[in-house]
Order: C-alpha cells, then structure tokens, then sequence
C-alpha cells in the first residue's frame, strides 16, 4: 500500500526563525509517518532550521531544487551530496516555476532526479500543463512526455519509490483547483504511463500527488481518488492551522 504524502512547497517564502516557529507549531499534531508522511520543503537558507528542528518529530524535510554535480564551479547551485548529508530525504525537482523562470528542461530535471537517487534521497518531480495545452486537448501528451522524458534511464527500484507531482500550471496559486475528476484523470495516466514502460508492480508502488490549490476544503474529495496519493500545497502549507488540517485529512 502507498503511503500518503502531504508536502508543503514554502516557495521562497519564510526566514529561519519563523521556519523553527512553524515547526514547534505543528510537531504535536502531526500523524505518524506510518500513516501519513508529512513534508516541508523550504528554501535553501532555511534547511538548516528545518532539519534541526524536526529532528525529532515526524515532519521530513526537502529541499525545493538542487544542481545535477555534487561539487564544483557551479555559483549559487546547491550540492545534491550536501542535502543528502544534512539528512533531507526529499528534493523537489522540476517545479513549473523553475521551468518557468529558471529556465530548467526536461534534461535539467532528469539529471537532477539520477544524482538525487544516487545520493540517497528521493526526487518529487514536478509535471503539468499550461491552460492553453488543456484547451487545446493535449494534456495527457504533454505530461507523459515530461515524464518520460523526467524518469529516463532510472531503474525500477529507483522508479517505484518516486515521488511524481501533477501540478496543472494554471491552477497554481490562481485559487483555481483542477477538478477532482481532472486530477484523478492525469494522475492515472502518469501511472499507466510508468506501467508501460517499466510494470504494473513498479507503477504500483510509486506515489503520485495533486498539487494547485490544495487547501483543506478540498483535500478529502482529492484523497478519495485512486490514483491521488497526496498533495503538494503552496500557499495552504505555509501557515500551522493549514497545514495541519492538510496533514489531519483523515480525522
Ligand atoms: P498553491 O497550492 O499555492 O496553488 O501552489 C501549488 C504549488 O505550486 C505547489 O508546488
């Protein structure tokens, strides 16, 4: 059975203060990882503040991006191998903001999800449409072939404990979440897309989440369906009462 995955995305938002702030906030109230695993990725300024502070609760960290190189002439990247180091199990790759403004292609990403398995972490690859390739019908191609183009050359191993995030672009921060339906719709797409290239056993395993717009209104329909495994939250991960409801969806 796949365990359910809320991550919260802070986007550059929070200093490290009010990162240990938000932590001592939710550390009592959180569910067993067991049960629902609960992530926070935040900026790389406050990784150091995430990872000391939820030490010792069930909140994991990660990282919103990392560099394809361990080390080296790289300014201002951050070190894959220094992530893995500082004990933050997840990395966000891929996010259409990165694509976006940063210019990250689909080669970028999956460089970056090889040398984040080979550090022993585990990659939450960002995919999704724009509005005007839903309108034109073709939203179904064009995520499979991010991921595809995302997951190439990753064993089966690595492939089943993958995290994939579908984030229709046009739902971020608009307030506009897509559809239950259309959520659930992609996301067993994404899943049958690894089915065909590696197994139903691989495709089984691996965890696909629902991200834009997530809020605790909406997080319970979203769970309800087969192939949404969780959310990654923007802004409704940013504050405690939020995020806890998210992590609470059960209750
Ligand atoms: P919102 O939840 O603010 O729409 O952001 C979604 C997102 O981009 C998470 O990565």
């Amino acid at each position: 059975m796949r365990i359910p995955l809320i991550a919260g995305n802070w986007k550059m938002n929070k200093n490290p203060e009010q990162t240990r702030e938000f932590v001592s906030a939710v550390k009592s109230k959180l569910p067993q990882s067991s049960k629902v695993e609960t992530v926070i990725g935040a900026p790389a300024v406050d990784l150091e503040a995430l990872v000391e502070s939820s030490s010792d609760t069930q909140l994991k960290p990660a990282a919103e991006n990392c560099y394809f190189e361990d080390a080296g002439a790289f300014t201002g990247e951050n070190s894959p191998k220094v992530l893995s180091e500082m004990h933050i199990p997840y990395v966000i790759i891929g996010h259409s903001e990165r694509r976006e403004y940063f210019h990250e292609t689909d080669e970028d990403v999956n460089k970056k999800a090889h040398q984040i398995f080979k550090n022993r972490m585990t990659p939450i690859l960002c995919v999704g449409e724009s509005l005007d390739i839903r309108e034109k019908g073709e939203t179904n191609k064009w995520v499979e072939d991010q991921v595809k183009a995302g997951i190439k050359g990753l064993t089966e191993d690595q492939v089943s404990r993958l995290v994939i995030a579908y984030e229709p672009i046009w739902a971020i921060g608009t307030g506009k979440t897509a559809t239950s339906e259309q959520a659930e719709e992609v996301c067993a797409h994404i899943r049958k897309v690894v089915e065909k290239l590696y197994s139903e056993g691989v495709a089984e395993k691996m965890r696909v989440l629902y991200g834009g717009s997530v809020k605790p209104e909406n997080i319970k329909e979203l769970m309800g369906k087969k192939n949404i495994d969780g959310g990654l939250v923007g802004g409704a991960s940013l504050e405690p009462e939020s995020f806890l409801q998210l992590a609470n969806y059960n209750d």
